[in-house]
C-alpha cells in the first residue's frame, strides 16, 4: 500500500467542515478590515526565498523542498507566503494602485521539519500582508485583525510582542550578540558557529539544547532600540492598550525569518503542546526594496491552521453538521428513476438530497439514510408514483406528513420549515 509522505496530512470529511469554518472566519474577519484575497504559485524561484526569508535561516538552510525543473532552474516549494505575495506585488505593480494595499491568503506551505503534533511538512497558513503603511496604527490594526479572528473562533491565545529594531539599532545589537556568543563559541552547534559571523540573531532561534541554554542570558534587543524604534513600539502598545488588548512584551521573540524589522508578535496557546505558536508576524519594511521593488513598507502575519484546529478540537468544538436534508428511497427500478429525478429537482433548489445509487433493498436503503444522518426520508413505490403523493418522514422525531412529489418547491418548503 502506498502511504502519504511522512509529515503530510489527509484531511478527512469528518474534519473538513471545521477547517472550512476556520477558513471562512479568517476571510470574513479580514474582509472587515478591508483585505482582499490573493493567490500565488505553490513554487517559486529558489532565489526568492534566499533573498527574503534569508540564507542563514533554518527554513532556507535545512527545511525547503528544492528541485530543478526540466530546464535546470532552481525552484522551491513555498515555505511561507510573504515572499511570494511580495514578489507578486512587485511583478504586477500592485504598488501603483490604492495604498495601503491589503492582501489576505490561504495557502499550503512546505518545510522539511521533524513532524509532531502541530508541526507537519505540508501545512496550511492563513495570512495577511499590508503594504504601504509604516505607521504604528497599521501595526496595531494588523494585531487587532489576528485577535479578531481568534475571537471569532472563540479562542483566546496569549499575545506576545517585541520590537527587533531597524537596521541601525539592530547593527549595534548584533555586535553585542556576537560578543556574547563568541565568549562561548565552543558550546554552540556547528551551524550557530557559522551564524556567529553571518547573523548572530539566528542563534537565538536555534533548536539545539546547548545553544538554547546559552541564548537564555544573551543581551536583549529592547536594550538596544534607537529612539525612533522605541517611539514606534511605545505607540503600538498605547494603541493596543486603548483597545483593551492584553499582551506581554517578550524581548526574546526574534522570529525565524530574516526579513523582519521593528514590531514582531506571536499568539501562543500552550494547551496544544510544544508547537504552541498559532500565529506569527511582524513588520518587514525593507523586503520589497530588497526584491528590486519600490521602497514600500510592509507588515503581516500568518496563522497555522493545523494548530488552530487542534485548539478547537481540544475545546470540544463540534464539527459543523454536513448532513443530507432528504434521502429518497425507492422500491423498484421505476420508482428509483423518479427518486433520481426528484433528488435532482431538490438540489437545483439548494437542498442536499440523495437517492440510491447502488441498488440496495428498501431495508438497507433505510439503514443507509439513518447512517448518513439525513433529516428526512421519502420512500417511493408503485402507489406513490400513481397517486403522486408520498409520506415525508422526519428521521429526527418520526413524524410524518403527506407531500406532493411533483411539487419540489412545496416539498423544499416543508423540509426547510422542519429544519
Ligand atoms: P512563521 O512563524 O514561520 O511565519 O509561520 C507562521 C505560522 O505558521 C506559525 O506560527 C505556525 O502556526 C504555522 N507553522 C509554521 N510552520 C509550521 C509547520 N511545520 N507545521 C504546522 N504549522 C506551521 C511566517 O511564515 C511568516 N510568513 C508570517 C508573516 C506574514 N510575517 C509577516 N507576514
Amino acid at each position: 500500500m502506498i502511504q502519504k509522505p511522512r509529515g503530510t496530512l489527509d484531511l478527512l470529511p469528518e474534519s473538513t467542515p471545521l477547517w472550512r469554518k476556520v477558513e471562512q472566519a479568517c476571510f470574513a474577519v479580514s474582509r472587515r478590515f478591508g483585505y482582499e484575497e490573493i493567490r500565488v504559485p505553490t513554487f517559486e524561484r529558489s532565489e526568492l526565498y534566499h533573498r527574503s526569508v534569508g540564507e542563514g535561516t533554518d527554513v532556507v538552510q535545512k527545511e525547503t523542498y528544492d528541485f530543478s525543473d526540466k530546464d535546470g532552474r532552481a525552484m522551491t516549494l513555498r515555505p511561507e507566503g510573504t515572499a511570494g505575495v511580495s514578489r507578486a506585488v512587485i511583478e504586477n505593480s500592485l504598488y501603483a494602485g490604492v495604498m495601503p494595499l491589503k492582501l489576505s491568503y490561504l495557502l499550503s506551505c512546505f518545510r522539511y521539519e521533524l513532524p509532531q503534533a502541530g508541526r507537519s511538512r505540508e501545512f496550511y497558513q492563513f495570512g495577511v500582508e499590508c503594504f504601504g503603511a509604516a505607521r504604528s496604527a497599521c501595526d496595531a490594526e494588523v494585531i487587532l485583525l489576528a485577535d479578531g479572528i481568534f475571537k471569532e473562533l472563540g479562542l483566546s491565545p496569549r499575545l506576545e510582542i517585541n520590537s527587533i529594531g531597524c537596521p541601525e539599532c539592530r547593527a549595534r545589537y548584533l555586535e553585542a550578540l556576537k560578543e556574547y556568543f563568541s565568549a562561548c563559541r565552543d558550546q554552540l552547534c556547528e551551524t550557530c558557529r557559522g551564524r556567529l559571523e553571518k547573523n548572530a540573531l539566528r542563534i537565538l532561534d536555534c533548536k539545539n539544547e546547548s545553544c538554547k541554554a546559552i541564548s537564555k542570558d544573551a543581551p536583549l534587543i529592547t536594550d538596544y532600540l534607537c529612539a525612533d524604534c522605541k517611539t514606534q513600539f511605545d505607540e503600538v502598545k498605547e494603541l493596543l492598550d486603548a483597545q483593551n488588548l492584553v499582551y506581554t512584551v517578550n524581548p526574546r521573540i526574534v522570529r525565524g525569518l530574516d526579513y523582519y524589522r521593528g514590531l514582531v508578535f506571536e499568539f501562543i496557546d500552550e494547551s496544544i503542546g510544544a508547537q504552541s505558536t498559532l500565529c506569527g508576524g511582524g513588520r518587514y519594511d525593507g523586503l520589497i526594496r530588497s526584491l528590486d521593488g519600490p521602497d514600500l513598507p510592509g507588515i503581516g502575519f500568518a496563522m497555522g491552521l493545523t494548530r488552530i484546529i487542534l485548539c478547537l478540537e481540544q475545546k470540544g468544538e463540534p464539527v459543523p453538521a454536513q448532513k443530507p436534508d432528504l434521502y429518497l428511497a425507492s422500491t423498484d427500478p421505476e420508482s428509483a428513476k423518479a427518486a433520481f429525478t426528484l433528488a435532482q429537482a431538490l438540489r437545483e433548489r439548494g437542498l442536499c438530497a440523495t437517492s440510491d445509487l447502488v441498488g440496495r433493498s428498501v431495508k438497507s436503503q433505510m439503514k443507509y439514510a439513518d447512517k448518513s444522518g439525513a433529516g428526512y426520508v421519502i420512500v417511493l413505490g408503485d402507489e406513490e408514483l400513481q397517486t403522486k403523493r408520498a409520506r415525508l418522514r422526519s428521521l429526527r422525531d418520526g413524524t410524518e406528513q403527506v407531500v406532493d412529489i411533483e411539487d419540489p418547491d412545496a416539498l423544499k418548503k416543508r423540509i426547510q420549515e422542519g429544519n
